[in-house]
């Protein structure tokens, strides 16, 4: 397998140091705009592997994309993160000339490639590669649902005092502050449901905490998070290469699921060899079917400033 990582700030270089930590593909390639960075950094982890003991061979690259030939699976995290006080859908005029043309250089080299977009806003991102490459739609992965369900998992572990490996618990919808949605009602630790075990102030202030737990990190750090998404990206890049088949929420192509249609946007799915492979309807209620419209309205019209660029 070959895997490319297209951005080495602090995403794309945790990303790649995840999946080489996990030997997920023999080949590695760091690529990044800045002279010298994805070079240095993939010298850098490579210095890493007689302490490590992996065998993944990691490249760098500055902006050369025919070294990326062949890949199989390409994280696309390029563009600029956040600042403290910033939404992440302040970053679209920037980052969609970036993302387009990342994808294009991506695709002639490597045609069969499978893309997870991490780059903000995530979910107009991932619209943006699915509707300006023509990819068939299962080739399309947007990251942020697996990194917003880690992020409700953490506040749901600490506030129960569980092991966030015991608990299932799912974000959908948009990966936007206000637009995602942590489906309280359905989380469980192991098998007995979250709710038995707390009030409801308690779960308000769970879903309000993970509704904001990239700024709450973007404020305390001065920009934008890298651990968490760096391994949610190699998280999705495992169950691609390794077929595994995982269920997490992702920002894929909607035609008529969940209500939506002409969208990209956060919803459990499988992701395999082939991508995403098979969206799983939870069966919203009535309260989170709106708010999951809502969602959808929101990202919609930041999809259109798409149309004005
Ligand atoms: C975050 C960025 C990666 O949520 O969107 O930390």
């Amino acid at each position: 397998m070959k895997v490319t990582v297209v951005g080495a700030g602090a995403v794309g270089a945790t990303c790649a140091d995840n999946i080489a930590r996990a030997a997920l593909a023999e080949e590695l390639v760091l690529l990044d705009i800045k002279e010298g960075l994805a070079e240095g950094k993939a010298q850098d982890m490579m210095q890493t592997a007689a302490l490590l003991g992996f065998d993944t061979r990691i490249t760098g690259s500055t902006n050369d994309y025919a070294k990326t030939a062949g890949s199989d699976v390409v994280v696309i995290t390029s563009g600029l993160p956040r600042k403290p006080g910033m939404t992440r859908e302040e970053l679209i005029g920037t980052n969609a000339g970036i993302v387009k043309g990342v994808a294009e250089n991506i695709l002639k080299y490597s045609p069969n490639a499978i893309l997870i977009i991490i780059s903000n806003p995530m979910d107009t991102m991932t619209y943006l590669a699915l509707t300006a490459t023509g990819l068939p739609k299962n080739r399309i992965i947007g990251m942020g649902g697996a990194l917003d369900s880690a992020r409700f998992k953490y506040q749901l572990s600490q506030k129960l005092g569980a092991s966030p490996a015991d608990l299932n618990a799912v974000v959908v919808g948009g990966h936007g502050d206000t637009t995602m949605i942590p489906l309280i009602r359905l989380a469980t630790w192991n098998s007995a449901p979250v709710t038995k075990f707390l009030n409801e102030e308690q779960q308000k202030q769970i879903v309000a905490d993970t509704m904001v737990g990239g700024a709450t990190l973007t404020k305390l750090i001065g920009t934008s998070a890298w651990y968490a998404p760096g391994a949610a990206g190699a998280a999705l890049v495992e169950s691609i290469v390794r077929d595994q088949k995982k269920l997490f929420t992702c920002c894929v192509s909607l035609n008529g699921e969940y209500g939506q249609k002409d969208i990209c946007l956060g919803v459990p799915v499988t992701i395999g060899r082939n991508g995403w492979e098979k969206i799983v309807d939870f069966g919203l209620n009535a309260e989170e079917q709106a708010l999951f419209n809502k969602s959808a309205e929101a990202v919609r019209s930041m999809n259109d400033v798409l149309k004005t660029l």
